[in-house]
């Protein structure tokens, strides 16, 4: 299976994350966490370019080149292989996260944003995307500070994190199936609750 967190700035995912993958190996299933952009060397070296620097270092072309180039780089070395060998893979970040940020927040076409993900990935889609959603300035405050100088997108303007946070509503509400809009308030406790019935809803057959 291959899971994916999706949401704005300080919405809890990376904490909400590592709290499955320990579930899922708690009750034996191979479990990885991986995160976009990066999860594999050379993807990791493309993300110091992305998350550094200035908001404005990158035309919104450039940049969504940049992310996709540390996708098929994850996929081909890690996700893909993971998969493969049937372990779970637990992405912090991954498609969607284009779509709303270059796609929403940067205006990038959403049917360029789609060829290029043809191009790198085929026809791979997540089994569950977990959208965590939380108000701006919750999250922004949370994310205040964190991660030193992995600020880039944390210092694009107010309107672009409103654009995004639209976009991964909207994303929610086009694909039901596969994505889950989780209300990323309140407790690490309740949150965690919350994805927890999500994910055992979706595999029923896996997880009791
Ligand atoms: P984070 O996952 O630690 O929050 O940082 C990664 C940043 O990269 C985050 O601000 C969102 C951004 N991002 C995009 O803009 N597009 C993408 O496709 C991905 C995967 C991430």
């Amino acid at each position: 299976m291959f899971i994916t967190f999706e949401g704005g700035e300080g919405s809890g995912k990376s904490t909400q994350l590592r709290l499955l993958v320990d579930y899922l190996q708690s009750v034996g299933i191979d479990a990885l966490a991986t995160r976009e952009p990066g999860g594999a060397p050379g993807a990791e070296e493309i993300r110091r370019l992305l998350v550094e620097g200035e908001p404005g270092r990158w035309d919104p072309l450039s940049e969504t080149l940049l992310h996709m180039a540390a996708r098929r780089d994850h996929l081909v070395r890690v996700v893909r292989p993971a998969l493969a060998a049937g372990t779970w893979v637990l992405s912090d970040r991954f498609a969607d996260s284009t779509i709303a940020y270059q796609g929403h927040g940067h205006g990038v076409d959403r049917g360029v944003i789609d060829s290029l993900y043809r191009i790198v990935a085929g026809d791979l889609k997540p089994d569950l995307t977990l959208i965590l959603d939380i108000d701006l300035d919750t999250g922004l405050g949370r994310a205040a500070g964190r991660d030193a100088g992995e600020d880039r997108y944390e210092n694009m303007d107010r309107a672009f994190h409103e654009r995004l946070r639209q976009g991964f509503v909207a994303i929610a509400e086009a694909e039901p199936g596969r994505c889950k809009l989780i209300d990323a308030a309140g407790t690490i406790e309740d949150v965690q609750a919350r994805i927890m019935a999500a994910a055992k809803a979706q595999f029923s057959d896996h997880l009791s």
